[in-house]
């Protein structure tokens, strides 16, 4: 049946809902980069008054117009389940696919949407041929998904997992690459790293990597939980196989959604984890990969509006707003006698996440007097080398919030 100017006017409506207009209306109205424009920016976001959230690194909020877009299509879709409805999310999962792809610099058919990091992670750790006495090089900073995975499969397939140690804070990218070239042998078959670690914020040198690995053919798998949303990631640029990553951390998007890139070459020697129905052998490119029984398609809307939400602001202005956050972080808290910095200051060796120890005081009561008295929502490593407490901003914080932070640390280191 034709749409009716009423179905066409239902749709159009639920595709923008009154947040959108009045956001992108407000941001046409603001100067870019001023105070006023990220207060603005702000308001967006539903988080508490009083809270001063600084955890993007573990979830971020999502803005107003993405939960109004999630909310809008959770409505549609529930209104009318049915085939003809919904098959229009077909279509909008392509749309994601593009802008995600034209975002990270890849085609759209090198790219899946998953559920999260973890599952892109163990999609790419299951999926490859891997026989005994191949070896795997891994960081020890490496996030579970990207290590533990690694070393159940191993114990289950007889392949030996190298892994190497991060220094902390980095003396600089020649020693990254270092520790990775001298673990490399004849029988490496993949160098598996995260991009920006979660424990102390060191920005690998992944391009230098990558390359390091595809002169000897090796699969250059790249966590990129840390970076996409809250980084410009350029993957052609950075010439890894491939990238996974969640929408419910940087890129401020629906829980359990998430995407993975592997490069077009490298798909078919990818096994698909899970097979069901809608799964053929002519599935284009990545999405042979996707591939999960009936999707949640809702919130694969919501990812796609949470790109929209960035390139409303541009990823380029919301690196720059981010990194100076953490920058401002990061400087205070240099400043104060009894405060260790874990984390980096070179822009090329760091990105959103800050982590620091305080000497005079254990890490675990450092972080509960900060909820406590100051509402800070930050995370806490209570011991270990990367023990320490983490700031994570984003672009819905404040310099005032970060001086506020810095200013209960400084406090608190006496
Ligand atoms: C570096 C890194 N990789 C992977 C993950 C897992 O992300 P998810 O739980 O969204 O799969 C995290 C979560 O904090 C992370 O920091």
């Amino acid at each position: 049946m034709t749409p009716t100017r009423r179905d066409i006017f239902k749709t159009v409506i639920a595709a923008v809902p009154a947040s959108w207009t009045a956001f992108s209306t407000a941001l046409a109205a603001a100067t870019p980069g001023d105070e006023a424009y990220w207060r603005m920016v702000q308001r967006q976001f539903p988080l508490e008054d009083r809270l001063i959230y600084l955890n993007a690194a573990n979830i971020c909020p999502a803005s107003r117009p993405v939960m109004d877009r999630h909310i809008e299509y959770l409505r549609d879709f529930h209104a009318n389940p049915s085939f003809q409805n919904r098959d229009k999310y077909v279509e909008m999962r392509e749309s994601l696919r593009g802008k995600a792809a034209r975002m990270l610099r890849v085609d759209a058919d090198e790219i899946a949407v998953t559920r999260n990091t973890s599952e892109g992670s163990n999609i790419v750790v299951k999926g490859i041929d891997l026989k005994p006495g191949d070896e795997v090089i891994i960081t020890d900073h490496n996030h579970p998904s990207n290590n533990d995975s690694w070393k159940v499969r191993a114990k289950r397939d007889g392949f030996i997992v190298k892994s190497v140690p991060t220094p902390i804070p980095a003396r600089g990218a020649d020693e990254l690459i270092g520790g990775i070239e001298r673990t490399i042998t004849a029988r490496t078959r993949v160098i598996a790293i995260t991009h920006l670690t979660s424990t102390t914020g060191i920005l690998y040198p992944a391009r230098e990597i990558a390359a390091l690995a595809k002169r000897r053919g090796i699969w250059m798998h790249l966590d990129g939980a840390q970076t996409f949303g809250g980084l410009d990631v350029d993957l052609s640029a950075i010439g890894c196989d491939s990238y996974s990553t969640s929408a419910h951390k940087w890129l401020m998007g629906p829980l359990e959604a998430g995407l993975l890139y592997v490069r077009a070459s490298r798909i078919p020697e990818v096994w698909p984890s899970i097979v069901t129905a809608g799964w053929t052998e002519n599935l284009k490119g990545a999405r042979k990969l996707e591939v999960l029984g009936q999707r949640d398609d809702p919130r694969v809307v919501a990812l796609e509006a949470s790109l929209d939400f960035i390139n409303l602001i541009g990823m380029a202005n919301v690196e720059a707003r981010m990194r100076a956050l953490a920058t401002r972080a990061k400087t205070g808290l240099a400043a104060i006698s009894n405060v260790e910095l874990k984390t980096n200051m070179q822009p090329e060796l760091c990105g959103g996440v800050v982590k620091f120890k305080l000497r005079n005081m254990a890490t675990k009561r450092a972080y509960d007097v900060l909820w406590e008295r100051h509402r800070m929502a930050t995370s806490a490593t209570p011991s270990g080398d990367s023990e320490g407490i983490r700031f994570s901003p984003h672009i819905y914080n404040t310099f005032e919030q970060i001086d506020r932070a810095v200013g209960a640390v400084k406090e608190l280191a006496g």
